[in-house]
């Protein structure tokens, strides 16, 4: 067995908890939109065509953010092509995807199924192929009132009230050769910068994501988030990051990926304070870590792309729809401990993607839909993940990875809510459970609320996952192994497991003098 210790420190405050770091993305690619979110003639579908089995998960799983339309899709979409009357909206080529888009699912509707779900849109406006009129003319469209041709349009269209989005990309990806419209990034930083003006102009309250790296490899990485932040430093109010990781034959590394995100998101955040600072700026701009995610990038580059984009063009192929492992799940947890454990200067982020495309929801054309493995984790932590995220300090027996160096074996995260305390742990070992003792700081453990553990089933093995035949094999389980003993508390954590553990916590006894200022 190896060990660990964990202090909490609950006074010692990293940021609140945002809901915006539980956001996720749809993109019009594959059968992420149709036999996805939406399928007339399904047995579960509703008025409006879109699939309730669908929508009782995405509630569930407690997503907040939906970013649209895309992805590498957005940069060349016109966004006039999804309004209108759906008989008369043009059927198109789709190449990012190679597909056929027939633009059944819009705007409208789509808007419409954000509302049924409970999410917020995020909307992408394409500076691929198009540029500032197309992206104005799209926000006065969505947000103006009425009484211009844009906004009449709109209501005539069935929309009397504004869509009213806050939250707008300027572009995707657009570092990336693999990008319609691909640009450098003094090309990029300014149309970006010159198009968010005018967005501002129309509707002032709206906040602006700029398209940063879509990875930490790209050879451009760093000198792209400065080049592009000096074009519109006044502008931005936050930019991206995209980080998909692999397994890529090398297990240990693949569960540190957290390791590379925390690193990762520290360049990004101390670029933007240099580049602030340099400027003598007093703004704030954060990272919206806006596609996040295990992705078998390999196999889809090597093995499934090029058939796919030598072949026939058709509507809604299946791309990407992998099946997440034990393994992924738990990598996935450790990402999302990442986001929380930089919420000072993660502003927000999307789990790339929410349905079929490397998603957590998974769903059959007229069958049934189901939750992958990584589902458990994401939706644990949305439901958990209150108040405070606070200093957490880790010492532990380490684990050499070729990816990262040295990397200890516990991976921790606390959140305080008042006199209740929520840790996620990852046991990055596949071999040994891992013991950790866990104290708090000024606020000793009274009882445990709740305990999940996520790991190998005792059927199955790391690769074990849920399928339409076992959409339960992989599920969270009791942890069983929490004792909580003189303030602080002991946890066995099973070997590979990502787990979540409710404390209730006590305040300390008041002593007479401090008494006397607490009633004061
Ligand atoms: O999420 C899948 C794709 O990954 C997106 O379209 C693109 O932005 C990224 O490369």
């Amino acid at each position: 067995m190896a060990h660990a210790r964990v202090i909490v420190t609950p006074s010692d405050i990293i940021a609140p908890v945002s809901s915006r770091l539980f956001g996720s993305f749809v993109e019009h690619m594959g059968r992420a939109v149709y036999t996805g979110i939406y399928e007339p003639g399904h047995p579960t579908a509703n008025e409006q065509g879109f699939r309730s089995d669908v929508l009782e998960l995405v509630r569930e799983l407690g997503a907040t953010v939906i970013r649209y339309p895309g992805g590498n899709f957005v940069s060349g979409f016109r966004w006039e092509d999804s309004v209108g009357p759906v008989s008369e909206r043009p059927t198109r080529l789709e190449v990012a995807w190679h597909s056929v888009e027939s633009n059944e699912v819009g705007l409208h509707e789509f808007a419409e199924w954000a509302e049924t779900a409970g999410v917020e849109v995020m909307n992408a406006v394409n500076l691929g192929t198009r540029g500032i009129e197309e992206a104005a003319s799209l926000l006065e469209y969505s947000n103006h009132p009425g009484g211009t041709a844009l906004a009449e349009q709109r209501r005539g269209n069935g929309r009397d009230e504004p869509f009213g989005i806050t939250l707008w990309c300027l572009g995707n990806e657009m570092d990336g050769p693999w990008q319609i419209g691909h640009k450098t990034a003094d090309e990029y930083g300014r149309l970006a910068a010159e198009t968010g003006r005018v967005m501002k102009w129309i509707d002032p309250t709206i906040e602006l994501v700029a398209a940063g790296s879509s990875n930490a490899d790209m050879p451009t990485f760093g000198t792209w988030e400065k080049t592009v932040l000096e074009h519109g430093i006044d502008v931005f109010d936050h930019i991206s990051l995209h980080a998909y990781y692999e397994e890529n034959g090398d297990v240990d590394s693949f569960l540190a990926s957290g390791v590379g995100l925390d690193r990762y998101i520290r360049t990004v955040a101390d670029i933007i304070r240099e580049t602030l600072d340099a400027h003598g700026s007093e703004r704030t701009i954060g990272i919206s870590v806006d596609e996040w995610n295990v992705w078998n990038q390999t196999r889809f580059n090597e093995v499934d792309k090029p058939p796919l984009f030598a072949g026939d063009w058709n509507e809604h192929p299946r791309i990407i729809e992998d099946e997440y492992t034990v393994t992924d799940a738990v990598v996935v947890g450790s990402l999302l401990m990442s986001l929380l454990r930089n919420s000072d200067v993660v502003s927000m982020a999307n789990l790339a993607q929410l349905v079929n495309v490397i998603a957590p929801i998974r769903s059959e054309p007229g069958g049934p839909a189901w939750r992958q493995t990584t589902f458990h984790p994401f939706a644990l932590t949305a439901r958990f993940a209150t108040g405070d995220v606070v200093s957490t300090r880790v010492y532990s027996d380490l684990q050499h990875t070729a990816g990262y160096g040295d990397v200890s074996l516990l991976d921790a995260v606390s959140l305080n809510d008042g006199d209740e305390l929520t840790m996620l742990l990852v046991n990055r070992s596949t071999t040994e459970p891992l013991a950790v003792a866990i104290d708090v700081e000024g606020a000793p453990i009274a009882s445990v609320l709740y305990e999940r553990t996520l790991g190998v089933p005792a059927d199955g093995d790391r690769r074990s996952s849920n399928t339409q035949a076992r959409p339960d094999a992989v599920l969270p389980l009791d942890l069983g192994i929490v004792t909580v003993d003189g303030g602080g508390a002991q946890v066995v954590l099973p070997a590979l497991s990502w787990s979540i553990v409710r404390f209730a916590t006590r305040r300390p006894s008041l002593t007479a003098s401090t008494r006397g200022k607490d009633n004061a």
